[in-house]
């Protein structure tokens, strides 16, 4: 298997507005897989700055999940351990090998640090992993060279683009936006478009 690293796009947005502090603290903690008239009606500074940046591709054709996250020193705001996004569960059981990198990519944008960390290299391997936890095994005994990627960036990735998060090193507020081709989104259901519900992160061994 192959394991890509993720396009930088050229569609900077380091200019542009954004909501501030006070403004993010008046919403919702996000939108879970909404439209971007779902976005639009969250977050109003978004969608006629940010998203169009991206408007080269054809964004009625993704979902889009936008998450605001509470910056606390040495936590992670997403999943600290390297995976892929989206790979395809046949069945209900994640399967690498079912991945189609002929798919259009999703794309990933967040506003500040800590930003996510991507291979520098693409990557062979010799068997598909079995697992997330097998893929973040077989990256840290490889010692594969990784990178940060900038924030206020826009960075097309595949189910195929191992990433992790890391963590805050200080208090403050980030937006992570992420794009999903419809045609690889999960068929789950959608009960709430408006995120009303934060995921932790938390190292097993925190404590106050
Ligand atoms: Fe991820």
């Amino acid at each position: 298997m192959r394991l890509s690293t993720p396009q930088w796009l050229n569609a900077e947005t380091w200019h542009l507005p954004l909501p501030t502090d006070e403004q993010l603290q008046e919403r919702s903690c996000g939108v879970h897989r909404g439209s971007i008239e779902d976005v639009d009606a969250e977050f109003p500074e978004l969608v006629p700055h940010i998203l169009e940046a991206i408007a080269s591709y054809r964004l009625d054709d993704y979902e889009y999940d936008v998450k605001v996250h509470m910056l606390f020193k040495g936590m992670y705001p997403c999943i600290p351990n390297w995976h892929c996004d989206n790979v395809p569960r046949p069945g209900g059981s994640l399967d690498y090998s079912a991945i189609n990198r002929s798919t259009p990519p999703m794309l990933l944008w967040v506003s500040g640090a800590p930003t996510t960390r991507f291979l520098f290299h693409e990557e062979a391997l010799a068997h598909y992993p079995v697992s997330h936890g097998h893929l973040d095994e077989i990256i840290r005994l490889g010692d594969f060279p990784s990178f940060s990627i900038k924030p206020k960036s826009w960075y097309a990735m595949w189910q195929d683009t191992p990433h992790r998060g890391t963590a805050a090193t200080e208090s403050g507020w980030r937006i992570f936006i992420r794009a999903t081709p419809k045609e690889i989104a999960s068929e789950r259901h959608v009960v709430s478009k408006t995120r009303r519900h934060s995921q932790v992160y938390l190292p097993h061994d925190f404590h106050w």
